[in-house]
Parts: C-alpha cells; sequence; structure tokens
C-alpha cells in the first residue's frame, strides 16, 4: 500500500512495515485472495489466503483487520487451509467461484525456479494439473448473481452483494455495456439507495468505480465519498482521485484537504498520492501531510516521497544530492569532493564498498567504524599516498594482506586526497575531524622518501593505536 510512492530511477522504495506474523512468511507465493463469500463461516470472512510453492507448499490463511490506532491493519495467523505433502504441489492461482465456494489451481510441475532451467527442458510437465474445489459442508453455497445477460438494473443491484468476487465481475460486465445507458441508469440507482443502509456509503463506492471503470469518474460523487462518514471510503475515494487528474481539475487541492485527514490511511493513500504529482503541487500536498503525525506505516514512504520529490534519494543531502553532513564551510566542500573521488570507478569505492563496510571475503577491509580512518590522521594520508599491504587487523579481524591497496599519492593532489580523507572520516556513521590539504603536504613531503607499500606494523610503530 505505501509501497507505490512515486519510485527514483535506481533506488528502491522503502518497503513497508510487513503484514504477516514472522513464523509463517513465506516466498514464492503466486495468487492470493480475500475471504468474501457466504459460503465461509462469519469469522473468516476479510481474511488473507496466500499460496506458496516453495518449502510450505500450501495456502496459508491470515486474520486481516484495520488498525483503529495506524494506517495499517493487524493481521495474525490463523490457519494452513491447504497442505500439501506432493514435492510438486504448485498451488498458483485461486478466485471464489460465482457459488461462492473456492477453486484453487495446483499447476504440478517438478520445475520452478526463475528459468534456471531451459525453457525447452524435458521436464517441464505440460500435461498433469489439478483444479480443486473448496467447501464448507456444513453451510449451504451462494445463489449465483445473474451477471451474463443480466439487464443494466441487474448489474447495478448485484453491487450490493456480500461477494467481492460478484460484484467484480458485475463491474467488470458493466464496462462492456453502453457507457451513456449505464451512467444514466447508475446516477438514478444512486438516487434511490437508502441513506440509512449501513452500507451506503459503500453502496456509493461501487458506484464511483463503475464511473471509474468507464473511464467517465462521477465528479460528485467523488466529492461526497471525500467526505464519507467511514474512513475506508474516504481512503478508497482518494485512491481513486490519485488516478483521475486528467478529470478532475482540482485534483491537487483536494489532496491537500485529504492529506490533512483525521484518519492516518486516508493521509497515507493522500501523500502517496501526492507523490506522483509535478514539482510545487506534490510538495503541497506532502507539506499538509507532514503536519499531522506519520505512523509506522508512513515514517519511511513519507521521508522517501518528500526527497523524491524534491530530486533527491533519502538521505542525501538535496543541494549537492550527495551524503548529508553536519560539516560547515571549506570542511564541507572537501567533503562534498571527496564523496565524488571515493565513488570513482577504481577509486575508493571498488574494494571498500559505497556502505564503506569492505568485502572481507575478497580481503577488503572496512572503513565504517575502524579506528584506521577515525584516528591518527598521519597514519590514514600515509596509507592513502603509498597503500597498504601485509598482514592488518581491522574491527577485530585479521585480514592476510595479499591484496594490496593502491598508492594514490601519484593521482590524486593534497586537496584531493584531503576531500576524500575528509569524506571516509564523515560518512558510514563515522565522525572525525575533516584532514585540511596543507597537513596532507606536510606528510607527503615528510615521506617523500618512502619506497613502496606501508605494512601495518611499521605504520603502528610510527602511530601506535589509541
Ligand atoms: C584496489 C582495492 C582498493 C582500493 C581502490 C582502495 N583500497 Fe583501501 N584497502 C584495500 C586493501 C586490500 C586494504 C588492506 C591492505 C592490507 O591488508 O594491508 C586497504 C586498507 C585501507 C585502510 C586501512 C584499513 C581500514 O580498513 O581502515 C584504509 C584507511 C583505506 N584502505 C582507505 C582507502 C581509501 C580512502 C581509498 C580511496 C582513496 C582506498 N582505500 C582505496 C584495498 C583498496
Amino acid at each position: 500500500m505505501p509501497g507505490t510512492i512515486k519510485p527514483r530511477y535506481g533506488q528502491a522504495s522503502p518497503l513497508p512495515k510487513n503484514l504477516i506474523q514472522e513464523e509463517h512468511r513465506v516466498r514464492p507465493t503466486s495468487g492470493l485472495e480475500f475471504i468474501s463469500s457466504r459460503h465461509f463461516p462469519d469469522e473468516v470472512q476479510g481474511d488473507l489466503i496466500i499460496n506458496n510453492t516453495i518449502g510450505f507448499l500450501g495456502t496459508k490463511q491470515h486474520t486481516m483487520v484495520d488498525d483503529p490506532e495506524s494506517a495499517g491493519y493487524n493481521s495474525q495467523f490463523r490457519q494452513d487451509l491447504v497442505i500439501s505433502e506432493d514435492t510438486n504441489f504448485r498451488p498458483v492461482d485461486m478466485e471464489f467461484a460465482p457459488d461462492g465456494s473456492l477453486y484453487l489451481i495446483d499447476w504440478h510441475n517438478v520445475l520452478v525456479g526463475h528459468m534456471q532451467h531451459n525453457a525447452r527442458d524435458p521436464l517441464r510437465d505440460h500435461v498433469h494439473g489439478r483444479i480443486y474445489r473448496i467447501t464448507y459442508p456444513s453451510r449451504p453455497l451462494v445463489e449465483p448473481a445473474k451477471i451474463v445477460d443480466a439487464s443494466i438494473d441487474e448489474l447495478l443491484d448485484n453491487l450490493k452483494l456480500p461477494e467481492y468476487r460478484s460484484r467484480y465481475r458485475t463491474r467488470r460486465e458493466l464496462r462492456s455495456r453502453d457507457k451513456a445507458e449505464v451512467l444514466a441508469k447508475l446516477s438514478d440507482w444512486v438516487d434511490s439507495l437508502n441513506k440509512n443502509d449501513v452500507r451506503y456509503e459503500h453502496h456509493v463506492l461501487e458506484a464511483l468505480w463503475v464511473s471509474w471503470g468507464l473511464n467517465q469518474i462521477d465528479a460528485d460523487l467523488l466529492r461526497q465519498l471525500l467526505n464519507a462518514n467511514d474512513f475506508r471510503a474516504r481512503a478508497a475515494a482518494v485512491k481513486v482521485l490519485r488516478y483521475s487528474g486528467h478529470q478532475i481539475p482540482d485534483q491537487a487541492e483536494l489532496l491537500v484537504i485529504a492529506a490533512q485527514d483525521d484518519n492516518p490511511r486516508v493521509r497515507l493513500e493522500a501523500f502517496v498520492a501526492g507523490s506522483w504529482l509535478e514539482g510545487e503541487s506534490g510538495l503541497t500536498v506532502l507539506e499538509a501531510a507532514g503536519q499531522k503525525p506519520l505512523d509506522e506505516w508512513m515514517q519511511l514512504p513519507y521521508e522517501a516521497a518528500l526527497a523524491h520529490i524534491n530530486g533527491h534519494n533519502v538521505g542525501q543531502d538535496p543541494l549537492t544530492k550527495g551524503s548529508k553532513t553536519d560539516l560547515e564551510g571549506k570542511e564541507r566542500e572537501l567533503f562534498v569532493k571527496g564523496e565524488e573521488i571515493y565513488k570513482r570507478e577504481g577509486f575508493c569505492i571498488t574494494c571498500h564498498q559505497p556502505d564503506g563496510n569492505g568485502l572481507s571475503a575478497s580481503q577488503f577491509p572496512p572503513l565504517a567504524g575502524v579506528e584506521w580512518v577515525t584516528g591518527n590522521q598521519e597514519r590514514l594520508i600515509k596509507i592513502t599516498l603509498k597503500g597498504i599491504m601485509g598482514p592488518i587487523d581491522v574491527k577485530g579481524k585479521t585480514y592476510p594482506g595479499q591484496v594490496p591497496m593502491t598508492p594514490f599519492g601519484g593521482m590524486l593532489d593534497d586537496e584531493e586526497i584531503a576531500a576524500v580523507l575528509t569524506f571516509v572520516r564523515n560518512a558510514f556513521g563515522n565522525k572525525a575531524p575533516a584532514i585540511l590539504p596543507e597537513k596532507v603536504k606536510e606528510v607527503r613531503n615528510n615521506i617523500k622518501d618512502k619506497e613502496g607499500f606501508y605494512s601495518a606494523e611499521e605504520l603502528l610503530k610510527e602511530h601506535p593505536m589509541n
């Protein structure tokens, strides 16, 4: 749900908080459905059922209820609805049928994966597969709704049915009917609804969706629902608004109002929608949402949406598009310049990695949280000018030192060395005084006659660790 903020090229948007209880998380899942059928007991209505095809082979069932305290839901594992011991069982889709029973497709195949197997692998099974039908024998089936060959009036009345799939199939049918005729009947149907019915706002929402399906959003219904009593109807209306800027001229203004709704779910929908608006209008929506508390569902997507609309990644400085720092003046300039140098191909990033954690299996030690980096300035400058090779202890691990570190003395001038070192001393969670070009100049001069790489042993003799 909050995962759909406008993404930034090459950047993963933050993942929403996980709904499913940890012990019951599975993958890869294919096919999920919400229980919505009078054929099944009242207490399971709204449960999420989810198939899985590797490891656990079957269908898990979880409760899914609105969390009144947050924008999200509360969910608890209820039961394994289906379990198979057949190792080729591949439940890949399911859907509630018109009679309220549940159909489940087993693709039954020995091969499964991301094309690790050739497309023409003879083990690809084109013959087997099953369709299961799950019923609740002590309860009656549902009388199938009339959809094919139904009149428009009959179809509209189907929108009151409790079964989601019947309403869904009805809306699809209505999309294929004559647009003008459906729209005319739709407004009469809405007028005829009983305003005291507890499901009144639900029915109006169905009508709004029908108009959306015909690509002619009913702006009056939309406005009515944006002010609905039920927050779920308001949240759903915001979702329609999100996609209808080409038909609703005051989309941005309406999103600003929704972004200040009393209910967190509505605010979440509003700022996620706002993240897609161009420039100022999107920013206004986000700022409106930011004036109210952001809960655990909203915090990360909000930060990312705000960064993206300002043209940078989360955690980046908006002005330089680089990492954030509280260094100032000349030191800040060094930091910004140093980040660019750090990230050049073949410079530090290639071995010490974007997060400064190195790659210990390849013998590249970390720079994050390391005294070699944040400690004595001269020692660090010497490493960088002349390179280092031979056994070294970094963060409690001994690196054998067969891989040498490139000497940068010939590639980078004093200012550039100062810059990249100021950066590594203040990135990846490190915090240490900047290194100034004058200091690099002094050290370079002191060691101008030194030949070859330093060793850790040699450096520690000259500058012991604290
Ligand atoms: C070709 C890979 C490579 C590149 C590029 C590289 N390093 Fe290193 N670096 C190493 C290796 C390998 C060691 C450990 C050498 C040893 O075992 O003695 C090391 C060690 C270090 C150390 C001391 C140990 C530690 O983890 O703190 C620092 C500081 C350091 N590098 C900083 C840098 C900086 C700054 C740059 C960019 C200007 C850079 N390195 C570029 C491979 C590299």
